[in-house]
């Protein structure tokens, strides 16, 4: 039994990467658009003139004359126990952890808390118009029951893991490499590829594993096909050179994730913002991808991501909100703080590639783009529907704008969760302003 539904609007999403076939060959622009959703699958896009007239004479068609519908967002990495921490001030990467972090992450052993701030983790994704995530759990085994158990009921395409972190942290928040193994691979068997769930095995970073946990974190990943690994890499310079002296055999920081066998094409490393040639070959040889984190980047005072290396090197990148280092849910304003950071280097971030990196980009690094990213018809209905009159200045200025890249660009620059008038999840909606 069919289920249609119909929604016409602008509808634009990317179908290719600008950096393979130009900006114009990148993207799809339907200026009066509809969009048809079968159950929760992309059933047709197109036209309206030209869909009309072959759609079914008694289906209701959901008008919104001001109103761009687009690919729903995908949060290549971000720490849902992070939630309450938002905003903690004047530190770096180090000390941000030990200060802020840590003590903050000790509240998820108990289940409840987690479930709670799950919720509203969840909540605040899709009032910002994000449907996927990679999220880092904490190292309590019961806060990704929690996730997983809050993103069910919603039916989200979400990623999670358990952090593995055996050294340099308090007590309360270490494991142990075998527990660290057995515990991931329970979760593994549990949540794994369960509806619309996936696991990410999910070393914190070098510094807090043991050779022996970073060892069986690549034995665990070698266990499972389609498993990702989760982690950070080379965001901090204090970061990088204490990984130096911890692991003196290694060549660079990746070598040390190489070395352990840690790096494959489900393989995300958030921030990569100090990294040497070498480092982008290899990340380009075993299609591991990075997660651009522009506002956590610059709030956490790390540096700036050399987006233009990453490209020359063939890297998938996708953009990450890095909440809580990262200041906001919003992935309109992630786009706004990308472009500032790669104008800081005197490029220019175009608004397709900008929306590429929190789409279709995003589901290519997380090897999900036959499932996610646009609105191919077959795909998975996750999209989201941006109000151009949401606030007074995007009214006015919207109005002054000449084409879909400058509207894009606009939104981008000055929309946030006001601008997502409604979220739809596998054809259900999940958020309506
Ligand atoms: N490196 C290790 N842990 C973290 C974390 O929680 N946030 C960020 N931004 N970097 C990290
Ligand atoms: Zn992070």
């Amino acid at each position: 039994m069919s289920q249609l539904k119909a929604w016409r609007a602008a509808i634009v999403h990317c179908i290719a990467d600008p950096k393979d076939v130009g900006i114009d060959a990148a993207y799809e622009y339907f200026e009066d658009g509809i969009l048809v959703v079968d159950g929760d699958k992309i059933h047709a896009l197109g036209h309206a003139e030209q869909l009309l007239p072959n759609l079914p004479y008694n289906l209701s068609i959901e008008h919104h004359p001001d109103a761009i519908i687009t690919p729903g967002f995908i949060d290549t990495h971000i720490h849902y126990p992070q939630t309450d921490m938002i905003g903690s001030y004047g530190e770096q990467l180090l000390t941000w952890l030990n200060t802020y972090t840590f003590p903050e992450e000790s509240k998820f052993s108990d289940k409840a808390h987690a479930r709670d701030v799950a919720d509203r983790f969840l909540k605040e994704l899709l009032r910002n118009g994000t449907t996927t995530a990679l999220v880092f759990g904490t190292v309590h085994k019961v806060s990704v029951d929690a996730f997983f158990e809050a993103s069910e009921v919603h039916n989200l395409r979400m990623i999670c893991g358990k952090v593995m972190m055996d050294r340099n942290a308090p007590d309360y928040l270490t494991d142990t490499p075998e527990s660290s193994y057995q515990e991931s691979k329970e979760l593994i068997d549990t949540w794994h590829n369960k509806g619309r769930l996936h696991y990410a095995i999910t070393p914190r970073f070098a510094p807090t594993s043991s050779d022996e946990q970073l060892q069986l974190a690549g034995k665990l990943l070698s266990e499972y096909d389609d498993v990702y690994l989760h982690t950070h890499l080379s965001e901090n310079k204090d970061e990088c050179a204490w990984v130096q002296d911890l692991f003196p055999n290694s060549s660079n920081y990746l070598n040390v994730y190489d070395q352990h066998k840690l790096l494959s094409e489900r393989s995300v490393f958030a921030h990569g913002i100090h990294l040497c040639d070498s480092e982008y070959h290899r990340l380009h040889e075993t299609g591991s991808a990075i997660s651009f984190c522009p506002t956590s980047n610059l709030f956490i005072g790390s540096g700036l991501f050399k987006l233009s290396k990453a490209e020359e090197n063939n890297v998938n990148v996708g953009l990450g909100t890095d909440v809580g280092g990262g200041t906001s849910f919003s992935m309109l304003q992630t786009m706004n703080e990308a472009y500032k950071v790669i104008q800081l280097q005197n490029e220019n971030l175009n608004p397709i590639k900008s929306l590429y990196l929190s789409t279709l980009g995003g589901a290519k690094a997380l090897r999900l783009d036959d499932k996610i990213g646009n609105l191919a018809v077959g795909t998975e209905a996750d999209f989201i529907i941006l109000d151009k009159k949401a606030t007074p200045l995007l009214d006015s200025r919207l109005a002054l704008s000449k084409n879909i890249e400058e509207s894009l660009f606009v939104f981008m620059t000055i929309g946030d969760d006001r601008a997502i008038q409604a979220t739809y999840s596998a054809g259900k909606c999940v958020h309506k302003r």
